[in-house]
């Protein structure tokens, strides 16, 4: 499989080493393809991502949608919700990238590539809270990836859950990387009406000279130029903080 993410998130503008080695690898695509085959292999024509940062997960979704090539009058398509919220400072200071809250990259500048790349797919320029009402179909397949704490992952998962077709998916990011979603999926797992399977957290590869750029901005010493839009720094390439996969079973 070889899909360009347009820059999204560092999937395939960086190299990557073997792990254990220092054989370096180009294109390498880290978490993508689990993300792409969960929306091909149940033919999700509805998808849904709630947060969308990079654009990452709904371009794997969207991408999925094409190479599985419904008939054009099928209405598959991919909806992204996100409040492009203001970064939250770092505790200790100074970092503006840090956190879960801030800019979805391909709002701040039209021609981000993955508004050319993906056109077609529709932007609710909202808060999860107020774009459930834009909701009037069944989803096949949504990643809740937005508010990072206790009550605000809950809510998403309890506003949204209802709309979810029976047998459709929920996927949960950071469920071992942010302590409300770990006790929000502990939770969840006492409840008859899903299925749930946690993958915990896994690191399985080192950063390269490139991929520094997310070391320097957990550090908050990225360079003060910048430009997280043409050069997005991001983890999920070599590591993730956990993901959490809910089937709806009635
Ligand atoms: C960690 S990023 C998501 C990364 C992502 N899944 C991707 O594919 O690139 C979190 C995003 O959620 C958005 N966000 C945070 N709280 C939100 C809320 N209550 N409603 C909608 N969007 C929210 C932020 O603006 C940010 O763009």
């Amino acid at each position: 499989m070889s899909l360009q993410y347009s820059g999204s998130q560092g999937t395939s503008d960086t190299e990557m080493t073997f792990p254990d080695s220092s054989i370096r690898v180009e294109n390498y695509l880290g978490f993508a393809p689990f993300y792409y085959s969960l929306a091909y292999s149940m033919m999700a024509k509805k998808c849904v991502c709630i947060g969308s940062g990079g654009g990452f997960v709904p371009s794997l979704m969207r991408q999925a949608q094409i190479d599985i090539g419904f008939p054009d009058t099928y209405g598959d398509e991919t909806i992204i919700i996100d409040a492009n919220l203001e970064p939250i400072p770092h505790p200790d200071g100074g970092n503006p990238l840090w956190g879960w809250q801030g800019h979805a990259h391909w709002a701040e500048d039209e021609n981000h590539p993955f508004n050319q790349r993906y056109p077609e797919v529709k932007k609710i320029i909202k808060k999860s809270s107020e774009a459930i009402k834009d909701i009037t179909f069944e989803i096949d397949l949504i990643h809740i990836d937005a508010d990072h704490s206790y009550e605000g992952a809950k809510k998403d998962f309890e506003a949204y859950f209802p709309k979810v077709r029976k047998e459709g998916i929920i996927s949960l990011h950071d469920t071992d990387s942010c302590g409300g979603i770990t006790v929000l999926i502990e939770e969840l797992k006492g409840r008859p009406d899903i299925e749930v399977i946690n993958l915990g957290e896994m690191v399985y590869s080192k950063w390269t000279k490139e991929d520094n750029i997310f070391d320097l901005e957990t550090k908050g010493k990225l360079p003060k130029d910048f430009d997280p839009t043409v050069r997005p720094a991001h983890a999920e390439k070599y590591r993730w903080g956990g993901l959490g996969i809910i089937k709806k079973l009635s």
